[in-house]
């Protein structure tokens, strides 16, 4: 592990302990049996039922075990340790079977050395791409995971968002590069999901524009079924936003009229 990810993993580690007890991850509503996944995912990925999936960079595994409960046999992956010794601690105390729900505490990159098997469906979303350095390498992992005739499917804040970094009433202000080969610092003494102050506040993130996540995919073999950009997010991104009873945070208004999620389809040929 480069000293990048190392620095990333410290990050998450200690945001996979706070986590469980922000209101943006609501785990009391989901130990009462509600499900962590946005509608989007759930609509456009369609039934997992009886399927086997597998999870990419999982946190600590809500979404995971969400999946599990309509159906799939799940295996949740992160190389955050605290993240997945969080999950597990979630599986036993929502009472959902071990054999139905494995996390694997991996990079993403080393994945092949971790687990074994494919899978029919490879899932990830929301938060993931801009933490991985090699998005074409990224897709072969992807690839070399699913079954023939397999379903990607990937629910990810649109990498436009990465560009940037504070609205006003009229417009998006953009402060980091859209294109870009290099690695990003970011310094930060809160996440996103609460007002308290953390001690691995840095971490280091890469730019992939849309056109870079399609054409790995596409690059590994994968056919892409459809793209999607969408005009609503699903966190306060950005402090006027307003949240919607469907849990999307969209501009009253609707502008700026920026794309703040994207979500793919893909099928590896059988
Ligand atoms: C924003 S979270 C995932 C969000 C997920 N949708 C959720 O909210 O539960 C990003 C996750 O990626 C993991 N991660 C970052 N880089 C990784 C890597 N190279 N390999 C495996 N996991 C990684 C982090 O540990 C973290 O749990």
């Amino acid at each position: 592990m480069d000293d990048f990810s190392a620095t990333n993993r410290d990050h998450w580690d200690e945001l996979a302990e706070l986590h469980p007890s922000t209101p943006l991850y609501d785990v009391d509503g989901f130990l009462a049996g509600e499900s962590s996944l946005m509608d989007l995912e759930r609509e456009e990925l369609g039934s997992v039922e009886g399927n086997s999936l597998l999870h990419l960079q999982c946190h600590f595994g809500m979404d995971t075990l969400s999946w599990a409960r309509e159906g799939a046999t799940v295996t949740g992956v992160d190389f955050s340790p605290k993240a997945i010794e969080m999950a597990r601690e979630l599986r036993d105390e929502a009472g959902i079977d071990a054999e139905r729900a494995t996390f694997v505490e991996s990079d993403v990159y080393e994945l092949t050395d971790n687990l074994d098997g494919e899978f029919d469906v490879v899932f990830t979303s929301y938060g993931t791409i801009s933490w991985l350095s090699d998005i074409d390498r990224w897709a072969e992992i992807i690839d070399h995971f699913l079954t023939p005739g397999g379903t990607f499917y990937i629910a990810e804040i649109h990498p436009v968002v990465g560009a940037v970094e504070k609205t006003n009433e009229q417009w998006a202000k953009f402060e980091y590069p859209y294109f870009s080969d290099e690695v990003h610092r970011f310094d930060d003494d809160k996440g996103y999901a609460s007002d308290d102050t953390i001690e691995n506040g840095t971490t280091f993130f890469w730019a992939h524009t849309t056109g870079d996540i399609l054409n790995a995919l596409i690059g590994a073999g994968l056919d892409i079924e459809f793209v999607h950009e969408l005009p609503k997010i699903c966190y306060q991104r950005f402090p006027n936003l307003v949240e919607g009873d469907d849990r999307w945070w969209r501009f009253p208004g609707g502008e700026p009229d920026i794309p703040m999620t994207l979500s793919v389809k893909a099928t590896k040929r059988e």
